[in-house]
C-alpha cells in the first residue's frame, strides 16, 4: 500500500519524553515526518493532510527528572515542551496539531480507551515482580541484561520490583496479531522489522503490566486512584486523541476496511506500535493503524547519542549557523529512511558546500548574474516561431523524468531517493548552462541566449517546487528570486513553460553562502566547544545519581570522573590484560571526527587494530613511535564501522587530557599489574 493511495493523509510522530531538549535524533524524525506531510500537501491540498507530533510527559522518568531539577513535574514538562514547540519552528516544521499527554483534552480519551478495554474483560488486577528499567519505561528479562543487570540501552541497574497491578489481556491478541500481519504484509516497514515483530509475537505474548502504585505523575486508573496508567499506555493514546476534536476526525483515523494512520517511529518502539497499539485497539473495538514506518538510528562517532557520553549534537545550533534547510536536507539526504546513519560535522559541511552551496547555491546565482546582464532582467519564455530546441526539450524530458522518480520514492516513503534524483537534475542545470553557453552566444545570437536562460529560470522553478517539502525556507526564496509573486503557493503538477513570459528576476543573496576553510574550521570549533559546555553544564547541574555513575562505566569505560567507583577485588582486576602496545600506524577515520584506527605492536602476542577516540589528544603522525597501555582483553566490537580489538587507555574524563603510557622504554607486550 502506497503512501499516495486516496483519502486521507494522516502521519504521526513518536511523542518525545520532555526529559531534556530534542537533539537531531528528535529533529530527525519530526524533520522526515514534516517533507512527507508537505509532499502530501502539495499534491492533495492542506485539508487532506493532518501531521502530528507532540510531547510524552508523565511517568516516573519525568518524576524523577523534575526532582532533580527541584521544580514539579508540571513547571518542568511545560518548560521542555516549549522547547520542542519553540525547536520545531525553527526547522520549518509545519505540523497540524501539537498534543500532551498531560492535556485534558488527552487525558479524558485516554480512561475511556482504559474503560472499553476493561469492559471488555481484557483488564484485570494482579501483582507483578520484575526487573523494571526506568529508562525503558519497562519491564525487561533477566535473560537480555547485560553483566551487572545493566539495561542494554541505558547502560544503567534495572530495579527489582513487586507490586499490585492492571494487566492486559495480550495474549489474547497473539493470534489477530499474526493475522493482521499475514492480511497486511507491509504493516510495518522496513521488512526486516515485520519479520522481528512476527518473530517476537510468535514466540509467545505474556499479558502486559498497565498500571503502577508507586509514583503519581501520570493519569490516573478510572475507578482505582491508587494506580496510574502505564504510561506507554497513555501515550500511544495520543494519536487517537488529537483527532477528538477535529470535524473530520472519522475520515482521518479511517475505518476497519481502509485505516488511515501513519505512525513513523524510531525503530527502538516499533515493538510498542506494532504489538501493543493495535491489540489496543483491537480490545477496544476501534479501526487499526495503516502502516507504522520505523527508520534508523543516528549514532555519534558510532555512538549511541547521551548526555553522559557528551556527544548529543543539538538541532538549533547548525540551524542557526546553516540554515534549517541545510540542516533539514542532510539529515535526509544522508541516510535512506530505515538504515542506520552516523552523524558527522565533516560530512555536513562536505554536503552543504558541494550540493547545496556549489551545485544548487551557484545555478540560480550565475543564472540570475546572466539574466541580469545580458537580458535586463527580465525572462524571455520562448515563442511558438522560434526552433524547438529553443524550448530546452531535453531539460523538460530529465524534469518530467525526475519529477516521476521523485512521485516514486515518495510512495516508498523515501526521501533519501527523491533528493538524489532531484541534484541529478540540478547537476543536470550546471551541464546544460556550460554546454549551451548563453554567456557566448550572447555575442553572436542573442535571442537564442535569452531562450537557453529561460530555461534554466524555468528549470529552477521547478527544482524549487521539487524541492518544496524538504528545505521550504529556502524554495520561497527561490521563488522570490526567479521573480514569482506569490511564492508561498506551491503546488505539485507542474507544467513545462508555466514560468510567465518577461518575469523579472530578484536576484538576492546566495542561497547556500559558500563555507571557506577558514569559516569550516570556525565553526567546527563552535560546535565542539558548544557541545562539551553543554555536557559539562549537564554534570553541574544534574547531581549524578547511581544509575548515571553506572552507564558511564558501561558504555564508556575510561572515565570514572569525579564518582568513586564501587570496590572491585584483586581477582576482578586481575581478569583485565593490560599491557603496553608500540604505535605502527595511525590515520583518522573518515567522517569520524573523533576517530582514529590505530596498528599496533604487541610483541609476542603479535599485531592488533584498534579504534581509538582519542583524534582530539593526537595528530596520528604524532602517534606513530608512542608507547601505549592497551586493555587487550576487551571484547571487539566494530566502532564507526571497523573491527577494535582493545582499548587504549587514556587520562582524563569527558575532556581527555593525555594517553597512559610508560615512564621508560620497555618491550611491545610487557604486561602491567
Ligand atoms: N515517548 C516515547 C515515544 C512514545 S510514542 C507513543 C519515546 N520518546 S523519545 O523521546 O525517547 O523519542 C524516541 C524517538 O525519537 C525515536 O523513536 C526516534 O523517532 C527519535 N530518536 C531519538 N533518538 C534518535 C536517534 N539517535 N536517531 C534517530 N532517531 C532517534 O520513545
Amino acid at each position: 500500500m502506497s503512501a499516495a493511495s486516496s483519502g486521507r493523509f494522516y502521519l504521526t510522530t513518536p511523542i518525545y519524553y520532555v526529559s531534556d531538549v530534542p537533539h537531531i535524533g528528535h529533529a530527525y524524525t519530526t524533520i522526515v515526518g514534516d517533507a512527507l506531510a508537505r509532499y502530501e500537501r502539495m499534491r492533495r491540498g492542506g485539508e487532506s493532510v493532518f501531521y502530528l507530533t507532540g510531547t510524552d510527559e508523565h511517568g516516573e522518568k519525568l518524576e524523577r527528572a523534575a526532582q532533580a531539577k527541584g521544580m514539579s513535574p508540571q513547571t518542568f514538562v511545560d518548560l521542555i515542551a516549549e522547547e520542542y514547540k519553540k525547536t520545531w519552528q525553527l526547522l520549518d516544521i509545519r505540523n497540524d496539531d501539537f498534543i500532551r499527554t498531560t492535556e485534558p483534552r488527552h487525558e479524558k480519551v485516554v480512561q475511556a480507551l482504559w474503560r472499553t478495554m476493561a469492559d471488555k474483560g481484557d483488564i484485570y488486577i494482579d501483582r507483578y515482580e520484575g526487573l523494571y528499567c526506568v529508562g525503558c519505561e519497562n519491564f525487561l528479562l533477566e535473560k537480555d541484561l547485560l553483566p551487572g543487570n545493566l539495561c542494554p540501552d541505558h547502560k544503567r541497574p534495572v530495579e527489582k520490583r513487586s507490586e499490585e497491578s492492571y494487566f492486559f489481556r495480550l495474549s489474547k491478541y497473539q493470534q489477530p496479531l499474526l493475522d493482521l500481519y499475514a492480511r497486511c504484509p507491509d504493516f510495518i516497514s522496513p521488512q526486516r522489522r515485520m519479520n522481528e515483530v512476527r518473530t517476537f509475537v510468535e514466540s509467545g505474548l505474556r499479558d502486559l503490566s498497565v498500571s503502577r502504585s508507586s509514583f503519581q505523575w501520570g493519569v490516573p486508573v478510572p475507578g482505582d486512584p491508587r494506580h496510574v496508567i502505564y504510561v506507554w499506555i497513555d501515550a500511544l493514546t495520543n494519536y487517537y486523541s488529537a483527532l477528538q476534536d477535529h470535524p473530520d476526525k472519522a475520515a482521518f483515523w479511517g475505518t476497519h476496511e481502509s485505516p488511515q494512520a501513519i505512525h513513523l517511529v524510531g525503530k527502538e518502539i516499533v515493538r510498542f506500535h506494532a504489538v501493543y497499539w493495535p491489540a489496543m485497539l483491537m480490545s477496544a473495538g476501534l479501526p487499526l493503524p495503516r502502516k507504522i514506518l520505523a527508520h534508523g538510528w543516528w549514532t555519534v562517532d558510532g555512538e549511541k547519542m547521551s548526555k553522559t557520553l557528551g556527544n548529543v549534537v543539538d538541532p538549533r545550533a547548525l540551524q542557526a549557523d546553516l540554515s534549517a534547510s541545510a540542516l533539514r536536507y542532510f539529515l535526509m539526504r544522508e541516510i535512506p529512511l530505515g538504515e542506520d546513519g552516523d552523524f558527522s560535522y565533516d560530512a555536513l559541511l562536505q554536503r552543504y558546500n558541494s550540493e547545496l552551496a556549489n551545485d544548487l547555491g551557484n545555478l540560480l546565482n550565475r543564472t540570475l548574474a546572466m539574466v541580469e546582464k545580458f537580458c535586463d532582467g527580465t525572462a524571455r519564455r520562448w515563442t511558438e516561431d522560434s526552433n524547438p530546441d529553443a524550448r530546452g526539450e531535453r531539460l523538460k524530458l530529465r524534469a518530467e523524468t525526475v519529477r516521476g522518480q521523485v512521485e516514486a520514492a515518495m510512495a516508498e516513503l523515501q526521501p533519501q531517493k527523491a533528493l538524489e534524483a532531484i541534484f541529478s537534475l540540478v547537476r543536470d542545470g550546471n551541464t546544460y548552462l556550460e554546454q549551451e553557453a548563453p554567456f557566448t552566444k550572447v555575442k553572436t545570437n542573442p535571442r537564442g541566449a535569452d531562450h537557453i536562460l529561460y530555461n534554466v529560470l524555468e528549470l529552477l522553478r521547478w527544482l524549487g517546487l521539487l524541492l518544496e517539502p524538504f528545505m521550504p525556507e529556502r524554495c520561497t526564496e527561490l521563488r522570490r528570486q526567479l521573480g514569482l509573486t506569490a511564492p508561498e503557493v506551491a503546488t505539485w503538477p507542474m507544467e513545462w513553460g508555466g514560468l510567465p513570459d518577461r518575469t523579472a528576476v530578484r536576484k538576492g543573496a546566495t542561497l547556500f553562502p559558500r563555507l571557506d576553510p577558514d569559516r569550516q574550521k570556525e565553526l567546527l570549533d563552535k560546535w565542539r566547544a558548544a557541545r562539551r559546555e553543554a555536557e559539562l553544564k549537564a554534570q553541574a547541574t544534574a547531581p549524578a545519581k547511581v544509575e548515571q555513575v553506572a552507564a558511564k562505566v558501561a558504555a564508556a569505560p575510561a572515565h570514572a570522573g569525579a564518582e568513586p567507583l564501587a570496590e572491585v577485588t584483586i581477582d576482578d582486576f586481575r581478569k583485565l590484560d593490560l599491557r603496553v602496545a608500540k604505535v605502527l600506524s595511525a590515520e583518522r577515520v573518515p567522517k569520524k571526527d573523533r576517530l582514529l584506527k590505530v596498528e599496533l605492536d604487541l610483541g609476542p602476542l603479535g599485531k592488533r587494530q584498534v579504534v581509538a577516540g582519542i583524534a582530539e589528544l593526537s595528530t596520528p603522525e604524532s602517534l606513530v613511535g608512542k608507547s601505549v597501555v592497551l586493555l587487550c582483553n576487551l571484547k571487539p566490537a566494530k566502532i564507526g564501522g571497523l573491527l577494535s580489538a582493545g582499548m587504549i587507555l587514556a587520562l582524563g574524563d569527558e575532556k581527555l587530557l593525555g594517553l597512559a603510557g610508560p615512564d621508560r622504554e620497555v618491550p611491545p607486550g610487557t604486561p602491567l599489574r
